[in-house]
């Protein structure tokens, strides 16, 4: 496989939000880009927008709630003959209310998305960027991941899960070429809240810090990708908020984490 003369990222979740906002700034600066989720209509009118900034763009459809779907979307990479520099594991779902009262099924597609995905796909590509001594990958975490979540409780531990990951990779890659950049937003404007059914909660409603535009959080996202920092939470509240809430007793961030995510008509 011969490798592209501009550089080539992999954005998963691009149809929309955070994805599609880091898309752009990737292809702002200099990156053809492949884009992945399952909507095609939105990734076909990003990829437009995108090739007016002179990116060459690939959408490849995939779901990764679904078994075996990263190994499926590496293969047909190389199928293509396409070497990914830059991983943006962006993809991601989140669902608002009781564990007990949770659809079953909503809770393996965010176990799967959120963790077993992204984890397959940065094993499957991260080889070959070692290999070259060369590479940069993005794993979506959040603010989520600094304390447990009530109302959001499998969601907040994938996100600990990512933030965990992110932190251990970047410190054995050190020295590779390769670095790992793990981004936590608070809340943004995205879709995010609608497919989660959290858009009543206090968190939504910028109750405590002001809900963010995808484009900032992307920007900020991007600079830290290309300068290779590691653990980057968006905004100086959420930097803030989640210093805090580790920093205070348990029951207190439960407590402020419950009423932040409850919904209230
Ligand atoms: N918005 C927030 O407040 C917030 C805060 C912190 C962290 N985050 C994280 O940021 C990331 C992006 O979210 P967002 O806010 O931009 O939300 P969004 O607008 O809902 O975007 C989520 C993206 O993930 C994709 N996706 C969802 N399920 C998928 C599946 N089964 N297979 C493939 N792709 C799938 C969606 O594409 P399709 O539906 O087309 O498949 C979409 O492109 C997520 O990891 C999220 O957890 C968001």
């Amino acid at each position: 496989m011969k490798s592209n003369p501009r550089p080539l990222a992999l954005v998963t979740g691009a149809s929309s939000g955070i994805g599609a906002d880091l898309a752009r700034e990737l292809a702002k600066d200099g990156h053809d880009l492949v884009l992945s989720a399952r909507r095609i209509e939105p990734m076909q009118a990003l990829a437009e927008e995108l090739k007016g900034l002179g990116a060459g763009c690939t959408i490849i459809a995939s779901d990764l709630s679904k078994h075996g779907a990263a190994a499926a979307l590496v293969r047909e990479l190389e199928t293509r003959g396409m070497v990914i520099d830059v991983l943006i594991n962006n993809a991601g779902l989140g669902d608002n209310g009781r564990f007990d009262q949770s659809d079953p099924l909503r809770v393996s597609e965010m176990l799967q998305v959120n963790i077993v995905a992204l984890t397959e796909l940065t094993r499957l590509l991260v080889p070959p960027m070692v290999a070259r001594g060369k590479g940069r990958v993005m794993l979506l975490a959040s603010t989520a991941a600094f304390q447990p979540g009530p109302q959001m409780a499998v969601y907040c531990a994938t996100k600990a899960y990512v933030l965990s990951f992110g932190e251990a990779i970047a410190f054995e890659l050190k020295r590779t070429g390769v670095t790992v950049t793990t981004l936590c937003p608070g809340a943004t404007a995205t879709e995010f809240s609608r497919v989660a059914r959290a858009g009543c909660s206090a968190l939504f409603k910028g109750g405590l810090v002001p809900v963010m535009s995808a484009s900032e959080v992307a920007r900020i996202g991007y600079q830290s990708l290309k300068a290779g920092r590691g653990v980057v939470i968006a905004g100086l509240l959420n930097r803030i908020m989640s210093t805090s809430s580790r920093l205070s007793p348990a029951p207190v961030t439960l407590r402020i984490a419950n009423w932040m995510m409850s919904s209230r008509k």
